[in-house]
């Protein structure tokens, strides 16, 4: 047996790995003018493991969006702590994507020099950039208006563009925050599809927000509901259906549907 065979004791207890996102006891206060001090989140805590994908649904104003922020490091709770990997949150990070609500293209780029914005803020040479670029464009399938400008691209097409720019620089969680809310029932189906292709088979943790409780039931692992304002968690639901999904395939599948009428029943009551 040779020495690479033997197995070497470090004397070391593995260590449980620690997961990609936490929010532990996690409360959000506003100062709102006229109104003082109000509260929009309170005791959240849930976790993420590398390479899950969570949707969180809940009604307007519940807090999706600000639970996105302190993730990014863009807003401070105002108590408990929200890390990554077990490190606290301080600040903006580089491998985190973020992709807004109404996420707007720059106007005066192209497609290909939209989707090149980060990898340019971070001096990666043309060529890799280019490469980037034409890849996630090709696989999102707008890689012949590579050329064009946003205006003159439909809706879905941009949607397309602002996904492929917020994975450009390869981050390591992605943040998405009701990303296909505006478009139309098909090219929705067509963008899930997409966008899951590019993700499954990739070790990325995604925290998925959206109205459509459909598409979190088809997307997820698990799909988390948030009460109203101030916002919690109400419950937390495992979507056992295995992958690759293929969304079209999947619109009435009955086990999703099953799941979908569950957690509508925890919504509903949110609603008012
Ligand atoms: N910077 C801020 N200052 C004061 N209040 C804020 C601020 N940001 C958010 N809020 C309030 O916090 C609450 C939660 O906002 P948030 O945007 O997280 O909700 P949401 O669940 O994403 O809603 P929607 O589904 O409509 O996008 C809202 O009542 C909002 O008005
Ligand atoms: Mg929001």
């Amino acid at each position: 047996m040779s020495s690479v065979d033997t197995p070497v004791s470090t004397g070391r207890t593995p260590v449980a790995q620690a997961p990609a996102v936490e929010l532990d006891g996690v409360s959000v206060t506003f100062d709102v003018p006229g109104k003082g001090q109000t509260l929009v989140a309170r005791d959240i805590s849930f976790t993420a493991q590398q390479g899950e994908f969570i949707a969180i649904v809940g009604p307007s104003g519940c807090g999706k969006t600000t639970v996105l922020n302190m993730l990014a490091g863009l807003l401070t709770p105002s108590g408990g702590t929200v890390s990554r990997h077990g490190k606290p949150v301080t600040g903006p990070s580089r491998d985190i994507g973020y992709m807004l609500a109404r996420s707007a293209l720059t106007p005066w780029r192209t497609t290909r020099a939209n989707v090149e914005l980060g990898l340019e803020i971070r001096g990666v040479p043309r060529k890799e950039r280019r490469e980037r670029s034409m890849q996630l464009l090709s696989q999102l399938r707008i890689d012949h208006f590579a050329d064009a400008y946003p205006s003159q691209l439909s809706h879905g097409m941009q949607q397309r563009v602002a996904i492929a720019r917020t994975l450009a620089v390869d981050p390591d969680l992605w943040l998405m925050d009701e990303p296909f809310g505006a478009l139309d029932a098909q090219t929705r189906v067509k963008v899930q599809t997409e966008f899951l292709g590019l993700w499954e088979g990739t070790p990325k943790t995604v925290i998925f927000v959206t109205h459509d409780l459909s598409e979190a039931v088809m997307m997820a692992d698990r799909v988390i509901v948030m009460t109203a304002r101030p916002g919690t968690i109400k419950v937390d639901t495992r979507v056992d259906v295995p992958r690759p999904r293929r969304p079209a395939d999947l619109l009435f599948d009955p086990q999703l549907e099953h799941i979908e009428q569950e957690i509508w029943k925890e919504l509903r009551d949110e609603l008012g």
